[in-house]
């Protein structure tokens, strides 16, 4: 009784301080919703700031926008290691020339990363990525360790490297490795916004009045001098996003003065959104963590789904196969891909993919 007892303290302990700090962060949110410490507590001088983003480049691939009327510049996070990764993307949703010719309009997908870290079998792979960058000419690798705690590095090389060679990109994608991304609903929806000419966008899949995670074992954990407010501010899941051309300048010209010490990238977004004046909105489609069901009447409308890697190739053939058109044309069509979404998104507990919503969109 005694040990069950115990057992259950040290749970409700857990639960406790998580609920906790989800009230604490959600009362900040929405009762104050002022993020004003930002501006003050985060600005450093343009030197300080430089620190975080002055690494010179090992490998780049300067003129790819060069001359072209770039609808995308499409970001991929990855890591020195991560060939098989690449080359997946490459031959799936990341074939600029299959996009070119079936879509009509270019994009540019470009792999931003570091170095691994750790002296030993460092010079091969460096050999292996000359290589693969002579086959395809699409890194992009500045001199700093590539690890988690580094990503906020990555970040800044991205909107850099943006900033100086394809600031006419209409829209910038920020996207993990391992996601994948349906090219073909991404590149009709970015057109319908083009269209429109639509500006100050970022769009996602958006975390509202997360609380900084204050257990050191967790991988996300914040120390208090790095951040001391109990809420973070809006941000979109790093596994996949777009600004438009404007706010990637806005957020690269905020980040000129913030103090990049925090390292985890999304949030490090909000905080530059915040000092730019842009704030995300959410898209339905565009998952946080999750990974989406495998259905067509799902692929019918998603954009992305997360940590995919081996079965990137199956997934791009059945989600722009055929067969996902005709099952949600017509008003049966509609009526049978909105019951089944309905079943596979629709779940009493948290699934972290699509929101039950996405049923009725
Ligand atoms: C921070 O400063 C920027 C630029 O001066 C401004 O646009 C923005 O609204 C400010 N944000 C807050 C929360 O005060
Ligand atoms: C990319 O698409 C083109 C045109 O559809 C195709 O010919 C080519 O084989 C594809 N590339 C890869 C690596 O799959
Ligand atoms: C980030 O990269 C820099 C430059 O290589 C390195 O000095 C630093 O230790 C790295 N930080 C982390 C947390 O890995
Ligand atoms: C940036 O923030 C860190 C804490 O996260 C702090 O240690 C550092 O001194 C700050 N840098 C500047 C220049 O204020």
């Amino acid at each position: 009784m005694c040990c069950v007892m115990s057992v259950l303290m040290v749970c409700w302990e857990h639960v406790d301080h998580h609920v906790m700090s989800h009230v604490k962060s959600y009362s900040y949110r929405y009762l104050i919703n002022s993020y004003d410490f930002i501006n003050k507590s985060l600005s450093v001088s343009p030197e300080e700031a430089s620190r975080f983003a002055s690494f010179p480049y090992l490998l780049n691939s300067k003129n790819i926008c060069r001359d072209k009327d770039v609808l995308l510049l499409l970001f991929v996070k990855s890591s020195p290691g991560n060939f098989k990764r690449r080359q997946a993307i490459r031959s799936t949703w990341g074939n600029e020339s299959f996009i070119n010719e079936e879509l009509g309009v270019v994009v540019k997908v470009v792999f931003a990363m570091g170095v691994r870290p750790g002296q030993f079998g460092r010079e091969a792979l460096q050999k292996k990525l000359h290589k693969e960058q002579a086959n395809h000419g699409d890194l992009v690798q500045q001199d700093f360790m590539d690890t988690f705690h580094n990503l906020t590095v990555k970040l800044l090389l991205q909107f850099h490297w943006t900033h100086s060679n394809c600031p006419h990109a209409h829209f910038l994608m920020s996207a993990d490795d391992d996601v994948f991304i349906h090219v073909p609903n991404l590149v009709h929806y970015l057109q319908d916004l083009h269209q429109q000419n639509v500006r100050n966008l970022w769009v996602g899949h958006v975390h509202r009045g997360a609380p900084p995670v204050r257990r050191r074992d967790s991988k996300y954990y914040m120390p208090f001098n790095m951040y001391q407010w109990s809420s973070y501010p809006d941000y979109t899941a790093g596994a996949g996003y777009v600004v438009s051309g404007d706010v990637a300048d806005k957020i690269y010209q905020a980040s000129l003065s913030l103090n990049a010490s925090m390292y985890i990238d999304d949030v490090f977004m909000g905080i530059c959104a915040i000092a730019a004046g842009v704030s995300p909105q959410e898209h339905v489609y565009f998952s946080g963590e999750g990974k989406t069901p495998y259905h067509p009447c799902i692929y019918e409308k998603m954009i992305t789904s997360h940590g995919h890697e081996g079965d990137i190739r199956y997934l791009w053939k059945a989600a722009i196969g055929p067969q996902v058109d005709s099952i949600s044309s017509g008003l049966l069509g509609k009526l049978y891909c909105t019951a089944v979404k309905m079943m596979l998104l629709c779940k009493p507990y948290f699934t972290n993919s699509y929101t039950c919503m996405a049923a009725f969109t």
